[in-house]
């Protein structure tokens, strides 16, 4: 009986300092937080906590309109994958007492690490988040400051988004795709092509089909929907990346291995 007291009692001392209270429904503070780019109209951020997993679903508008992500990480220290702006990313999550830190990696041709450190206030009402993300050598750090919101101000996020068809002008193909999935799908092209937005798009334009990079990268949606569904069962095994691996035209054959080496022996003659 004695022991059993003790054990509730260690139990209950341990708790709190386990399970800090992230959880919960958290809006931006504007004039406090400061941003690494223009600051958005408004963030809103809902974190949830089911065993070792924490999710949190973020809607971050700008003049673009609400851009929504998602992801899960799990908090004793195993690597969680999830995506960010279409490419994948693989983290580390620690909860140390009210603190929690992340570190993580995105995959491509120009890797991106991102560290970021959830700091809760002794009254559990704020919430600092600080990340910074590292590419090419560049670090930019921001810093947003939430406060607590009852439950219900997190209604808007759990509403469906918008789709692709709804949001914007002229989809035509992805029209039922989230709004926000679209978005890192143009991410994911961009770098699956290893090009700009500009490839396919006039700046300021993205409604036009002046250009004819975008109307082959409808053709080339249309297809690899079609090798997948015909050869895979529908799996998406075959994407953009399959073939084009960060280059703007796939090789058919393997490339010469040194073609700086041939120049010169070339130029040498
Ligand atoms: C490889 C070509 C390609 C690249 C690179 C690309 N896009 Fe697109 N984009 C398209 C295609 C194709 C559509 C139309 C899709 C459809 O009809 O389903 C589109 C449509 C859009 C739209 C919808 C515009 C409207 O109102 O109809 C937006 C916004 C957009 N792209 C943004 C971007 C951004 C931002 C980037 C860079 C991160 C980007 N795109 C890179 C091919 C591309
Ligand atoms: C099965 C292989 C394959 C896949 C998968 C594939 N492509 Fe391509 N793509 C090609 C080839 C090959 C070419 C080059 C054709 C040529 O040389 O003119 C090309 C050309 C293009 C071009 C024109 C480039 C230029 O400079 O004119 C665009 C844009 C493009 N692809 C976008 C995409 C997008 C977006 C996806 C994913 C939805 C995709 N491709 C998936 C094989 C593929």
């Amino acid at each position: 009986m004695q022991l059993r007291f003790g054990v509730l009692l260690f139990a209950a001392c341990l708790l709190p300092a386990q399970t800090p209270e992230f959880t919960g429904v958290w809006k931006a503070d504007l004039a406090k937080s400061k941003f690494a780019g223009p600051p958005p109209s408004s963030e809103l951020m809902i974190v949830d906590k089911q065993g070792a997993i924490l999710k949190i679903t973020s809607g971050v508008t700008d003049h673009h309109g609400e851009y929504r992500s998602s992801v899960a990480y799990n908090t004793t220290g195993t690597e969680s994958k999830n995506e960010y702006h279409g490419l994948p990313m693989k983290s580390r999550a620690r909860l140390d007492g009210d603190a929690l830190s992340i570190s993580s990696q995105v995959a491509g041709e120009r890797p991106t690490a991102i560290s970021e450190s959830y700091k809760l206030s002794s009254d559990g009402k704020t919430l600092e988040v600080q990340s910074t993300a590292s590419m090419n050598g560049k670090e930019r750090t921001q810093t947003v400051v939430f406060e607590r919101q009852p439950d219900a101000a997190g209604d808007p996020l759990r509403q469906p988004e918008q789709t692709a068809g709804e949001h914007f002008k002229n989809v035509q193909i992805l029209k039922d795709l989230p709004a926000s999935r679209f978005i890192d799908t143009m991410h994911y092209f961009s770098a699956s092509l290893g090009a700009k937005c500009e490839k396919c798009h006039i700046e300021g334009h993205f409604d036009s089909d002046d250009k004819k990079e975008k109307k082959a990268a409808r053709e080339m949606i249309k297809m690899v929907a079609s090798i997948d569904q015909q050869n895979f069962k529908g799996h998406p095994k075959v994407q953009c990346y399959t073939c084009h691996r960060g280059a703007e035209k796939p090789l058919a054959a393997p490339a010469f291995a040194m073609p700086g080496a041939e120049t010169a022996s070339v130029a040498a003659k």
